[in-house]
């Protein structure tokens, strides 16, 4: 039997002497989350002893606390006991509780009861749940509990809209961590049991496209586009921006001195460039073929890039894409609702004028008619929830656009879309800075990718150190240069928080990095053995302090994921999987430790009773089979994290 189902998992309970059944409450999810098999008996216990509500009990249980040390924390005053002596609260309440097969005796501390699972039952218990669940256990999907996710058993969908770089302009280091961030949430909602749709916002229309059109008549090769598509038109786009640039200049300095400036922009470059978006945008043949052919270009290229980051896009929309039927529905629904106004030739928004204040004044179609940026965002809306009827859309975008998307969604509220609107949230994160001090002039994504590997490379074969289970072929490069860059990306702070990376190095040894954690996996990798099955396994020999620290940790991973999943922090599972390694890599310390001394000296120290003893090599063989079946099932953990954030194992 297996602990899929409520009968399976209360009868391996009976096993370990836990002989009621698994009291339910509704935010329990004991069949994913291990924890909450322990909360539930606890809220239950703590109700019976404290004679209090089970629902008050369940919500006033807190998760585990590294720096206390314990697993369970019962936040007494919550329960609203009545007392004489509110000071001796935990005093009176411990006293009350005993020893369980789940729980050793709780510690008193301030107004809070600190539990800690009993080490007796808590390896089988553990390794027994992710045995039966592996690469699926954190996920939701299996056991019919998808209707966590959804009323009728559907999964809710979820459009994740990020990378979005632009044809012609560099990809930048927003872009990146737009990239590593919105494929981790693509990935965790997809985790919680979401239909997940991943968008590519592509910046394929408007001016800047008329530009790098413009750039193209001048300085175009068809030979060098050939060669390399994404390198030529880059070199094309930095050209004409340089020779454009005095013109942006004067326009920029005739409108803060408040002078017009339809005579600079109505010649020049700037009139090349606005007429060649027009032209474009009215569906003339050399416009419309040029633009389609370097959206071909781009989408193939990128394609084929986002995979060594493993990742796929369903749909490569862009800006280009949005449909002139929601285009004019937006216009004519905030005309009607006497929001939109005519200016000096222009349509605009004035948001001052509607609320908030703060958001100012935006311009929805210009002069020459074209759309802006925020009127194709605004209708991309509409289409989107017409294709996929979402449930739920978030834009990971940086910091700098965080007004845009307020003008977004606000305008979806002047036209009445409320409902639509709650559905939509920008995710925001800060800036990363330091880029090119890492890995010099980069300008597209496989050029960072490339500079990433080739700096990976080079430390591989000059480290000095033996790395069981990585060699220096160029498959470990490529993984380990990439994991490093994901890690660095995804961060070790929450995502609003700007961070400079040109200060460390980026493929470092040592410390958390991307690479420490793969050079944990490899090494835990290898004690895998054909005979490391949960079957031959003795738990007494995981009762050591070592082995129990890792159990708890791997116990709180479906805890994370959901944590991550809910606040769109993919670092929180990062940090622990830093975690996880530590824990790991104290034991393979000790057996190390052990190892060496055990070479010649048959002192005292041999043999078990240490509380923190670990591999001994003269360990009996059943205990290093135990050990072996824990790393098996820390690994499993490890890469199911790994997955989530786009992490390739080394091996
Ligand atoms: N292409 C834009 C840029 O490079 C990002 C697009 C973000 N997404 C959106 N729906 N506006 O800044």
């Amino acid at each position: 039997m297996t602990t899929y189902s409520i009968d399976g998992l209360e009868a391996l309970l009976g096993e370990l002497g836990v002989n009621v059944p698994i009291p339910s409450f509704i935010e329990s999810e004991v069949l994913r989350r291990p924890i909450d098999i322990y909360r539930s008996y606890l809220a239950d216990t703590a109700s019976k002893v404290l004679e209090c509500d089970a629902y008050l009990a369940y919500e006033a249980i807190q998760s585990a606390n590294i720096k206390d040390n314990s697993d369970l924390t019962l936040v007494l005053p919550k329960l609203k006991l009545r007392s004489d002596k509110p000071k001796d609260l935990a005093r009176e309440a411990f006293i009350k509780f005993s020893s369980t097969p789940l729980f050793q005796l709780p510690l008193p501390d301030g107004v809070h009861l600190r539990f800690v699972f009993s080490t007796s039952t808590l390896p089988r218990l553990i390794l027994s749940y992710i045995d039966d669940r592996m690469e699926q256990y954190g996920r939701v999907g299996l056991l019919g509990d998808q209707t966590k996710t959804s009323a009728n058993g559907i999964p809710k969908k979820a459009v994740i809209e990020f990378s979005s770089p632009n044809l012609a302009t560099e990809f930048n280091s927003s872009h990146l961590r737009s990239t590593i961030l919105g494929a981790q949430i693509a990935n965790l909602y997809e985790s919680a049991g979401w239909d997940v749709v991943r968008m590519n916002f592509l910046g394929d229309w408007g001016k800047e496209i008329g530009l790098l059109g413009v750039g193209w008549n001048k300085f175009g090769s068809e030979e060098a586009f050939q060669s390399n598509p994404m390198g030529h038109l880059y070199e094309v786009y930095e050209k004409i921006s340089e020779q454009f640039k005095p013109e942006k200049d004067a326009s920029r300095k005739a409108r803060d001195e408040g002078r017009g400036t339809a005579e600079i922009e109505g010649k020049g470059i700037f009139a090349e460039r606005d007429g060649f978006s027009k032209r474009m945008e009215d569906g003339e043949p050399d416009e419309v073929n040029f633009w389609k052919r370097i959206r071909d270009a781009t989408i193939a290229y990128y394609t084929d890039t986002y995979e060594r980051l493993n990742i796929k896009f369903d749909e490569f929309s862009g800006e280009s894409q949005v449909s002139p039927e929601s285009i004019a529905e937006v216009e004519s629904v905030l005309k009607e609702k006497g929001i939109y106004q005519e200016s000096d030739g222009s349509w605009i928004i004035d948001f001052s004028k509607h609320g908030p204040k703060s958001l100012g004044v935006s311009v929805l179609r210009g002069r020459t008619g074209s759309t802006s940026y925020l009127l194709r965002d605004i209708a991309a809306v509409l289409d989107r929830n017409k294709k996929y009827s979402f449930d739920k859309m978030v834009y990971v975008v940086a910091a700098d656009q965080d007004v845009h998307f307020q003008k977004v969604f606000q305008a979806l509220r002047y036209m009445g879309h409320d409902e639509l609107a709650t559905k939509l949230e920008h995710v925001s994160f800060g800036k990363v800075q330091g880029l090119s001090q890492q890995l010099g002039e980069v300008h597209l994504l496989s050029d960072i990718l490339d500079s990433s590997i080739k700096q990976m490379s080079e430390a591989l074969s000059s480290d000095q150190n033996d790395h069981p289970g990585i060699d220096n072929s160029d498959k470990s490069a490529e993984i380990l240069g990439i994991t490093s860059l994901i890690a660095q990306y995804c961060g070790s702070s929450k995502r609003t928080t700007g961070y400079n990376i040109g200060t460390k190095k980026l493929v470092s040894f040592e410390g958390e990095t991307g690479t420490t954690l793969q050079l944990c996996y490899a090494k835990i990798s290898e004690s895998d053995t054909d005979e490391a099955v949960l079957a031959n396994v003795d738990y007494t020999h995981l009762q050591d302090d070592l082995w129990t620290e890792v159990i708890r940790v791997i116990a709180q991973y479906p805890d994370v994921v959901d944590v991550a999943f809910r606040s769109h922090e993919p670092s929180a599972v990062l940090a622990y999987l830093f975690r996880l390694s530590e824990e790991l890599g104290n034991c393979l310390e000790e057996e190390e430790e052990e190892d060496d001394n055990g070479e010649g000296d048959n002192g005292e120290n041999g043999g078990s009773g240490n509380d923190n003893h670990a591999a001994d090599s003269r360990d009996p063989p059943e205990a290093i089979l135990a050990q072996a079946v824990l790393y098996k099932h820390a690994r499993q953990v490890l890469k199911n994290g790994m997955a989530i954030l786009g992490i390739t194992p080394v091996v």
